[in-house]
């Protein structure tokens, strides 16, 4: 068993009016029982939800909690860019005020993730004394209410990064992931990078999809809401091409006004290096979330084959949409 003691829970929970203050040794717990002795794969709807993401949080958020008009929701299918872009608003958002941004940066995974642990970390979730929450969810649009978000005004930002880059960068993290001692998740994990490849293509590691389906059916349920006018698309690779242009976009569309010079500091402050060299979370090394943040690496891990597979899984999923992925950038 994994040496993991999940003590990054705690800041955001001391974030919490000492009378309304949960115990954090609850969260702590909760992940200690799904990711270390008890990781299982579960289903709403037929998705698949990997350890950690539950249904009956998603079944809440869906029915019960109330987002707030100002709220800004990432979603995004793992590895499409998820970590840049919350930093991107979170800088966009407190870029002159650092208490905010340090606690905006309490409110990690766990507890801004719509469907991630327990029910009862919305108690945390919605209790952060703080203007303006960045949120995230890995959930495909079916299992996300629509309609509410849209009434309250609710922003959600959607990142796509193309295919063979998302699928590069989900090897090593899923095999670092906590659950990986059990033989389970071994075996739906291979240890080898082609064979964890070749399955993760044919659809058979399925997160936030159901069994046979994957990254591809995320993007196309996302995408029928692309016009939508609290939506925004954002891709991976325009903003490894001009993170300037990108983050203008964001912040026009989430309504902050930043002069040239605030921008130029977001993207400083964003960098991949900076954002490397900052990450305070031990238990999960910097190696999870950063790896080499370039386009056309996927080209020194995939096969021919592998990548050809990728080409007719976009043909087969997105042919009909006018979604162009970007697979290189001219140096
Ligand atoms: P690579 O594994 O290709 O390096 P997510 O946050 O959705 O898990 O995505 C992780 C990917 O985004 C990783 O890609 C990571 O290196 C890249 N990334 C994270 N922060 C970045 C940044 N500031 N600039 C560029 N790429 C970044």
């Amino acid at each position: 068993m994994q040496n993991r003691n999940f003590d990054y829970l705690r800041p955001a929970v001391n974030l919490i009016p000492e009378d309304i203050r949960p115990n954090a040794e609850v969260y702590m717990d909760y992940m200690k029982y799904a990711f270390l002795e008890n990781p299982s794969l579960k289903t709403w709807k037929n998705y698949i939800f990997q350890p950690g993401f539950e249904p009956e949080t998603a079944q809440f958020a869906y029915n019960q909690w109330e987002p707030r008009d100002n709220d800004v929701i990432v979603a995004t299918f793992p590895k499409a860019g998820t970590t840049w872009t919350r930093e991107l608003l979170r800088q966009i958002i407190y870029l002159n005020d650092e208490e905010n941004l340090k606690k905006s940066k309490a409110m990690n995974y766990f507890f801004s993730y719509l469907e991630f642990g327990p029910v009862s970390k919305y108690q945390v979730m919605d209790n952060i004394p703080l203007p303006r929450r960045v949120l995230g969810t890995h959930l495909p649009s079916q299992l996300i209410n629509f309609e509410k978000l849209k009434l309250k005004g609710t922003k959600i930002i959607y990142v796509t990064r193309n295919p063979k880059s998302q699928a590069v960068s989900w090897y090593p993290f899923a095999r670092a992931d906590y659950f990986m001692h059990k033989e389970f998740f071994q075996k739906r994990y291979p240890e080898d990078e082609k064979a964890f490849l070749d399955m993760y293509i044919n659809g058979q590691q399925s997160m936030c999809a159901k069994e046979g389906e994957g990254y591809l059916e995320h993007i196309r349920s996302w995408y029928q809401h692309k016009d939508d006018e609290n939506v925004l698309f954002l891709c991976f690779e325009e903003m490894k091409k001009d993170v300037t242009k990108q983050v203008r976009r964001l912040a026009d569309f989430i309504d902050v006004s930043l002069s040239d010079d605030d921008v130029k500091k977001v993207c400083q402050n964003s960098s991949l290096g900076k954002m490397k060299k900052s990450w305070d979370t031990p238990d999960m090394p910097p190696t999870f979330f950063f790896r080499k943040g370039q386009v056309g690496d996927w080209k020194n891990h995939l096969t021919v084959a592998q990548s050809e597979k990728i080409d007719a899984n976009v043909e087969r999923v997105l042919g009909d949409t006018d979604i162009k992925f970007i697979y290189e950038l001219e140096q």
